[in-house]
């Protein structure tokens, strides 16, 4: 038999005496015991939604919502999330995206735990070690489910959240299937979204993209600031006022601005008419900004430090080229997401060693892009084309490598288990583009 697991939750020496390392199950799931911070509970549902426009979705929705409603904790605070699973027939979990919880509470059915059947629960429990606009979203089937509606923002507020007057929206940019076809909203608005918000008062956007595909946004009538991307802090960021905002699936950003006098319009490029326009007194409507150049997420480094000291190397480097082929899907011609000229299950595991500093080296030669996201580990940019990340470090949790692009990547395998990584095109990872990362 293989090793137990002892009283003390260690692993002992596996079959035939052999020395397993000595991975303590306690590193591997939040904690059990403790009165918790914040508790929630999010029953998952078959609804038929509307949309703003009366759109009709047949969607699965978290407590009656679409999105799922906002989970808010505060930095530090041991977060409990009960599932509870009363849909007919669609068996699901939650992933908790962009926050590096341990293994087990992971949510990735088939790796980290079993998907919970109609009529089940499930209690996730974690400390929120980290602050910024995160996501959670079902992790079985994800690319239907999450699509349909299974998932919602998740903010971790600093324990200072800035100004008392702060008027924050949380957007979803997401793609839903109605019967009246594929229809673009931020959240369940796919028609202008008019909000009255006074001169002077401070406002935040946490944008999640939480479809598949990148998404080109504007932001029209005000100079503003990105402060975070992936929920990591920004250092010192500055004014822009014309540039257009790609943001890939999985990814989000947070921009902060000062209401000015005037109106100010946010949206999609590609569903202006799904845009936010806030106004100081109830009038005025602006027209999306269309020429203007790309943010470029790679010029923004954090505060938060990288792993290296002086004179560090990589213990691990591994190369991971993004392609296509075709194939079949459900027995239909299809294109297979490859990852090395594989597709999973067959592409082997990258596997490291607790402690050591590892350098990805991601290659995009398919005709779309991938944003790329990592379970467990955010990582540090280190060069995007060849050209390298100097001054402030760039964090992220998905990077979304267009094609012919070529970026490289570091972590520190501080997070031990078994990770998902994949394609955020969710899609995409459906069809190939899926790889785990595990733990010696
Ligand atoms: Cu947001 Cu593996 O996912
Ligand atoms: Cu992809």
């Amino acid at each position: 038999d293989g090793p137990e697991v002892s009283g003390h939750g260690h692993l002992a020496a596996g079959a035939g005496g052999a020395k397993v390392p000595s991975v303590s199950v306690a590193d591997l799931t939040g904690p059990r015991t403790g009165v918790p911070d914040k508790r929630f509970t999010l029953t998952a549902t078959d609804a038929r939604m509307k949309l703003s426009s009366s759109a009709e979705v047949d969607a699965v929705v978290f407590n009656g919502q679409l999105p799922g409603p906002e989970l808010r904790v505060r930095e530090g605070d041991l977060v409990e999330v009960t599932l509870v699973n009363r849909t007919r027939d669609v068996p699901t979990t939650l992933h908790w995206h962009g926050v590096d919880v341990p293994n087990a509470e992971d949510g990735v059915a088939g790796v980290t735990q079993d998907a919970v059947a109609p009529g089940k629960s499930h209690t996730y429990r974690w400390v929120a070690g980290q602050t910024g606009t995160y996501w959670y979203h079902s992790h079985q089937q994800s690319s239907v489910q999450v699509r349909r509606g299974l998932f919602g923002p998740l903010v971790i507020e600093k324990a200072d959240p800035g100004p008392a007057n702060l008027k924050e929206f949380t957007l979803a940019a997401h793609v839903w299937d109605t019967d009246k076809g594929e229809i673009s909203s931020l959240n369940s608005y796919d028609t202008l979204r008019r909000e009255t918000v006074p001169a002077g008062t401070p406002v935040r956007i946490r944008l999640v993209n939480s479809d598949n595909f990148l998404k080109t946004f504007t932001l029209a009538g005000v100079p503003f600031k990105v402060t975070a991307l992936d929920g990591n802090d920004v250092n010192a960021p500055t004014e822009l006022s014309k540039v257009k905002l790609p943001l890939g699936g999985g990814g989000r950003y947070d921009l902060e601005f000062v209401m000015p006098a005037g109106p100010v319009r946010f949206a999609d490029l590609a569903a202006p008419d799904a845009g936010l326009l806030i106004t100081p007194d109830g009038k005025g409507e602006l027209a999306p900004l269309l020429e203007a150049p790309d943010f470029d997420p790679t010029r923004y480094g954090s505060p938060r430090p990288t792993p290296f000291g002086p004179g560090s190397d990589f213990d691990r480097s591994f190369q991971l080229i993004l392609d296509n082929k075709p194939g079949f899907f459900d027995g239909t011609p299809y294109y297979l997401w490859t990852v090395n000229g594989s597709v999973f299950p067959h592409i082997p595991m990258l596997m490291v060693r607790e402690g050591e500093l590892v350098k990805v080296t991601v290659v995009n030669r398919s005709f779309l892009e991938h944003p790329l996201h990592l379970h467990g580990h955010r990582v540090l940019v280190l060069s995007r084309n060849g050209k390298p990340v100097t001054g402030s470090p760039v964090w992220l949790d998905t990077v979304t490598v267009v094609d012919g692009e070529t970026y490289e990547l570091a972590f520190k395998a501080d997070n031990p288990g078994v990770w998902m990584d994949h394609c955020h095109n969710l899609e995409h990872a459906a069809m190939g583009m899926t790889i785990h990362l595990a733990y010696e």
